[in-house]
């Protein structure tokens, strides 16, 4: 890929970047995007990690320094991130989102530890935000005109969010069949929005091709590397903020793993983001063990699990047709590092039925207090499944990403919650209508 015309200033902990599929290392600034071997498009790319220089990380910064850190957001974590300036990043607070103990729900589980990280209270509201704060400010790093991104919604609906807040033009291709509310955000916040008439697949692989032909910066999944290191930070907060409300159990700690944490899948750029996360805390010795990862698929999106099952290192495509937009994708772009996760870890990946998903909403709403969309009801309902097939003990430590705000999908919502009861303005009625439900409490 092209180099870009400006020379960088490098991140100061960052000694590089390494090809997933063929080993090749790159210096910062080398290559923008995917590795020669493999630069087209389809699951097989040729991502790169970032790569850091840990002991000189490590002997730099105390691992309290960072979460003293008077900025509670991502900001912080900047010596973990692949940014020369920690100014470059966007002016909105991006993550900093509350890790939820979560008794109810935990009991109908039979779980003792159970811990909901609410990702959906990010400006835009979905996870997104860190990668897209991320995207933004590399481009502003490198004096890109134009950012451009292809989405399933909530990535652009990100990147649009930070991009207004920095005053950075963008180009967003999403599929015509997103839903309205994140459509609606991208409009408002003055992105131009280019609606494909087609799949999420389509949509990135034009995408792609119009970054290349107009030089713009892509911010797309899986292609763009940095990606990961905006979504790891969801599981540095998980670390830091499992040890504080664990002080008690295993004494003063600033960062502790959880035993298993489950997060929905799609492309895969999620589960890779919050391995690299731990990963990132085992090198610096911050945490003693590696949580066991779970990535949730829907059986009607399920190409990551299918090569899973399967022992393969790409993924055959599908065509998903599930209910559950987010991690709608026939041919996952980030197959290498979702895959390694969950092999590395221990963990496993699971594909649930969309009823099990839209289902999973309303124990997350009414044991939890947690409004999810489709996606991240689906880490839920994978938790549920992981329960049943004895796949987590009673007593270990567990953490569910809500990936994304219920009020993305309010249509999903509605499906799952039911209707409501439609009464004349009358006390008769309301009467009529509590005999009717009878004995049912109002938020069972
Ligand atoms: C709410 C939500 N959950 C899960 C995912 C899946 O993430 P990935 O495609 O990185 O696997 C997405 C991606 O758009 C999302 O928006
Ligand atoms: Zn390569």
């Amino acid at each position: 890929m092209a180099t870009s015309a400006i020379v960088q200033e490098q991140p100061p902990f960052v000694v590089g970047l390494r090809c997933l599929r063929c080993g090749t290392t790159y210096r910062v600034g080398e290559l923008d995007y995917v590795c020669s071997c493999r630069p087209n498009t389809g699951s097989d790319l040729g991502t790169l990690d970032v790569i850091y220089d840990y002991q000189a990380l490590a002997q730099a910064i105390p691992p309290g320094q960072l979460m003293a850190d008077p900025d509670r957001g991502i900001g912080r974590f900047w010596p973990l991130l692949p940014l020369a300036r920690r100014e470059s990043l966007p002016p909105l607070p991006v993550g900093d989102t509350p890790l939820l103990a979560v008794p109810r729900l935990a009991d109908s589980l039979g779980l003792r530890h159970l811990f909901i990280k609410d990702d959906g209270r990010n400006p835009s509201a979905s996870l997104k935000d860190r990668a897209s704060a991320i995207a933004v400010a590399r481009a502003r790093e490198q004096g890109a005109a134009v950012v451009a991104t292809a989405s399933t919604g909530n990535a652009a609906a990100a990147l649009a969010v930070l991009s207004a807040a920095a005053g950075q033009p963008n180009v967003i291709f999403v599929p015509k069949a997103a839903p309205p509310a994140k459509i609606a955000q991208l409009l408002v916040h003055g992105s131009l929005v280019l609606a494909v008439d087609g799949s999420y697949d389509q949509a990135y692989d034009l995408c792609l091709a119009a970054c290349r032909e107009f030089g713009w910066y892509n911010r797309s999944t899986g292609y763009n590397p940095y990606m990961t290191e905006g979504k790891k930070t969801v599981s540095l907060e998980i670390g830091a903020q499992l040890a504080q409300a664990q002080t008690d159990l295993a004494g003063p700690a600033p960062f502790l793993a959880p035993d298993a944490v489950f997060v929905s899948v799609g492309d895969g750029c999620i589960l890779g983001g919050v391995h690299k996360g731990f990963q990132d805390l085992l090198a610096l010795g911050w945490i003693d063990r590696m949580p066991r990862l779970y990535g949730v698929q829907s059986t009607r999106s399920a190409a990551l699990y299918n090569a899973w099952r399967a022992g393969r290192e790409v993924p055959a495509p599908v065509e998903a047709t599930t209910r559950a937009d987010s991690i709608s994708v026939d041919a996952p772009r980030d197959p290498f590092k979702a895959l390694r996760a969950v092999r590395e870890t221990g963990g496993a990946f699971l594909a649930v039925p969309d009823e099990a998903i839209l289902a999973a909403i309303l124990p997350l709403a009414r044991l939890a207090g947690v409004f999810a969309e489709p996606a991240g009801a689906a880490a839920l309902a994978g938790l549920a499944q992981a329960v049943e097939q004895g796949l987590v003990r009673p007593d270990e430590t567990v953490v569910v990403i809500n990936t994304g705000s219920g009020l993305k999908d309010v249509g999903a919502a509605m499906e799952a919650g039911g209707a409501p009861v439609v009464i004349p303005p009358t006390l008769e009625a309301v009467r009529k209508a509590l005999a009717d439900s009878s004995g049912r409490r109002p938020q069972d």
